[in-house]
């Protein structure tokens, strides 16, 4: 009895002994993994005007913009405004579940920071380009409840706005209600195309390594490192989570199945074809600015996606500590949670070969994957909250 025993204890004392060295250890990346880590920066990402908004980049239509996101007029009931659900305090979100306008809606609020990067608007990608997706809450009934005649009559009807708009667009507001709705949608992303997150220590770091640097890359916390390492390799979160901005533009299944106000399923992306081909505002329509239509080859394209049933799109990770609760129905209330089911959901579809298997994540893998994540804010970030990494357990 007492031979086991002694074992025991001596099994025991060496996990717990190797289990402290894990803790303080960093690991040594191999150039096949630094490769990796550069692929998520530099950042910033360099400014990049866009070719279907003619005022993108220009000054006076950022002023404009930036006055209608914090303007409750632009809404039927005069209450809500943009920045009611894209809290500014809030890295842009609202720390709900699902966002609350004139009624709760279906879905929850993401963070608008960002947002000139991506490919595809919205979690369904129901939008091709950013001034669709700024015009989508002022006429959604649950949103703003707004109107193009109602947008139209506040542009002309108020003199600093139509003198705002007269510099931003270089003529009168027009007398056509749908025009002037989308040119406040232009306006409206010429602002939030200036809501870029700022440096964070992950950036650093990724310098840090690009230059050879050690001493500097050194002072990135270890736990972190460690939880990198996972992110890159066998965690195969980059596989989804890619590139400066941690996203891939593309579109999967999580296994987070939710419902909608009507009490059907949430399609994701299927409803959000049929969203975006029917829309008035998308690429291949009469309001895009861009003669050449380049940026449409997407949407033309969008009805031969496969596998678009209960997908939803990779969002970026910049900024993810702040923006709890998280997934698309904000099911998950914390990062921890996301960790617990995310990697292990349904993410492996079988009928998609390219997307990676479920993974099992350990306690001690979840930690360091929460240390790294809790590295992607800037620092305005990191005093907002103050994500606590040991709290996974
Ligand atoms: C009721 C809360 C609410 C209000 C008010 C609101 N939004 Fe949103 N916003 C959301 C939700 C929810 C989504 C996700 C929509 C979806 O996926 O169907 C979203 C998505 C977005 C996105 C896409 C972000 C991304 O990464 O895809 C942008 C851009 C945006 N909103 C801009 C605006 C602008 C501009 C206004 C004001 C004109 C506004 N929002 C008003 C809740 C709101
Ligand atoms: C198959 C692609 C894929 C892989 C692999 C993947 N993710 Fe995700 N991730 C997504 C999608 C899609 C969502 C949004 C799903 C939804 O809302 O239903 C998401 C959501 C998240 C969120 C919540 C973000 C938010 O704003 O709510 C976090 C955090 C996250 N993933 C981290 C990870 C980590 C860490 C790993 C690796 C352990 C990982 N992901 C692996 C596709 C992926």
């Amino acid at each position: 009895m007492v031979l086991p025993l002694l074992f025991l204890a001596f099994g025991l004392s060496t996990a717990v002994h190797s289990t402290r060295a894990a803790a303080q250890d960093a690991p040594a990346f191999t150039p096949r993994e630094i490769g990796r880590i550069l692929a998520h920066g530099p950042w910033p990402q360099p400014a990049r005007p866009d070719p279907s908004n003619r005022v993108s980049g220009n000054a006076p239509a950022i002023a404009l913009g930036e006055r209608l996101f914090y303007s409750p007029r632009l809404s039927g009931t005069g209450a809500v405004l943009c920045a009611s659900c894209h809290e500014p305090w809030r890295a842009y979100s609202d720390g709900r579940s699902r966002g609350v306008g004139i009624e709760p809606v279906d879905r929850n609020t993401p963070s608008v920071v960002n947002a000139r990067l991506n490919r595809w608007f919205g979690w369904d990608g129901a939008n091709d380009n950013l001034w669709a997706q700024s015009v989508r809450p002022l006429l959604e009934r649950r949103e703003m409840r707004s109107s193009a005649a109602q947008v139209a009559a506040l542009m002309r009807g108020d003199p600093d706005l139509s003198l705002l708009y007269q510099r931003a667009f270089g003529a009168p507001p027009p007398a056509n209600d749908e025009a002037l709705l989308v040119d406040v949608g232009k306006a409206l992303a010429a602002y939030l195309e200036t809501l870029d997150s700022g440096r964070t220590p992950f950036d650093d770091f990724r310098d840090a390594l690009a230059r050879g640097d050690s001493a500097a890359a050194a002072r990135y916390p270890p736990q972190a490192q460690r939880g990198l390492r996972i992110f890159i390799g066998s965690g195969k979160c980059a596989a989804c989570h890619a590139g400066p901005n941690f996203s891939d533009a593309a579109f999967h299944r999580s296994g987070i199945a939710s419902r909608l106000e009507t009490g059907e399923a949430d399609t994701g992306r299927q409803a959000g074809i049929d969203r975006l081909l029917a829309s008035r505002y998308n690429q291949l329509g009469a309001y895009s600015d861009d003669a050449s239509r380049t940026g449409a080859q997407l949407t033309r394209r969008a009805s031969g996606e496969t596998d678009a049933a209960g997908a939803f799109r990779t969002p970026g990770l910049r900024q993810v500590a702040l923006t709890a609760p998280n997934m698309h129905d904000g099911s998950l209330a914390t990062l921890c949670e996301v960790l617990r089911r995310h990697p292990a959901g349904e993410s492996a579809v079988e009928s998609d070969e390219a997307q990676p298997g479920p993974v099992a994540l350990t306690a001690q893998e979840r930690g360091d994957l929460l240390a790294f994540l809790a590295t992607l804010s800037d620092a305005d970030g990191s005093r907002m909250t103050g994500a606590n990494p040991l709290a996974c357990r």
